[in-house]
């Protein structure tokens, strides 16, 4: 009953932002990612009789029933996993993430995608990974995608069960192993609100949230073929627009959601401006104040050197296409 797993994170180039139903976290839009190689989390449970309560412990925190961090995600979960296999014994959960939670470089996505497939296993589930996607995405929305590796596609779906909202992979990591995004870390805060509140609120409030959703199609058309055809100019040039798009929802959100700080913008427009004298490049944010440079393997070099001039750049993070979860044999108790 005991099981280990790793999965990393992933970076959106078509952002998944607004949801048709919370419960199912069905998503309004289509979405497309690339897997994060490196930028992880490792996990491991255990379901067993002597243990009196459920246990979390989030990077060695233990986190409790009735905090709304529990509440809100692990515990919405554990009642999902125990209503589908109607498992009665409580577990424990230790999971490590080896970068800053919460601060915009998707830690539930690699946290509910490690999670999922150590129930999986401890649980003898024998989900395949479709199956696992859907329920990885019972936990946070872009967990769905970080059960495959590579390029990856979450079909929004049609149907009112979520049954066709599942990943797909688009391309392997080995595709496109030149594709590098270069996160610029700005800040190591948690963040205040969380896409979860945020994606809400925009929702219901943001006059522009319409628009967002009418040019969806378009983008993951064309970054889809992009990846395909490995045209870089294509994936980088539809990702940013897609961010900005998703940006410009969350500012006109009442009262507004502004993720950015000053070294966001010093850094977007730095991108702006080595793409202009011939350095292509190109930047996505989530929900968070941290940059993702995208570029190719032969500029990372002098993007990186260009980065740490940048006043208000805490660190630099290179990433790879990286691998969708696993099992794993070590265990963290
Ligand atoms: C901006 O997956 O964190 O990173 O489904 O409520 O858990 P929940 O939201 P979450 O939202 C991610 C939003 C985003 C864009 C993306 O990753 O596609």
């Amino acid at each position: 009953m005991k099981a280990s797993a790793i999965a990393n994170a992933n970076i959106a180039l078509v952002k998944y932002w607004g949801k048709r139903n919370k419960e199912l976290i069905l998503p309004n839009n289509t979405s497309i990612s690339m897997t994060a190689d490196g930028l992880y989390a490792h996990t491991t449970v255990e379901f067993d009789k002597k243990y009196k309560e459920d246990i979390f412990v989030l990077n060695g925190r233990e986190l409790r029933e009735g905090s709304r961090e529990y509440d809100e995600y692990i515990g919405l979960f554990l009642k999902v996993v125990r209503e589908k296999t109607k498992e009665e014994d409580r577990v424990k959960i230790v999971s490590n993430n080896n970068f800053p939670t919460a601060a915009g470089l998707a830690s539930s996505a690699a946290g509910f995608a490690a999670l999922a497939t150590a129930f999986n296993k401890a649980l003898n589930l024998d989900l395949d990974k479709k199956d696992l996607s859907i329920l990885a995405r019972r936990g946070s929305g872009s967990a769905t995608r970080s059960i495959f590796g590579g390029f990856v596609e979450w079909k929004k779906g049609e149907k009112k069960d979520g049954s066709d909202s599942y990943a797909e992979q688009i391309a392997s990591l080995t595709y496109w192993p030149d594709f590098r995004m270069i996160a610029c870390i700005t800040s190591k805060k948690q963040k205040k609100i969380s896409s979860r509140a945020g994606m809400a609120r925009t929702v219901a409030t943001s006059p522009m949230y319409k628009s967002w959703l009418l040019g969806i199609e378009q983008d993951i058309e064309k970054v889809k073929k992009g990846i395909l055809k490995r045209d870089f100019t294509l994936v980088g040039r539809t990702s940013e627009e897609n961010c900005l798009k998703m940006h410009a929802t969350m500012i006109t959100t009442q009262p507004a959601i502004i993720y950015w700080n000053k070294s966001t913008i010093e850094t977007i427009q730095s991108v702006i401006d080595w793409r202009n004298k011939g350095l292509e490049c190109y930047f996505t944010i989530d929900a968070g104040p941290q940059v993702k440079i995208m570029c190719l393997e032969k500029n990372v070099d002098s993007i990186i050197k260009r980065c740490k001039k940048l006043e208000g750049v805490k660190d630099v993070i290179v990433i790879k296409p990286g691998e969708g979860a696993k099992i794993t044999n070590e265990h963290l108790f």
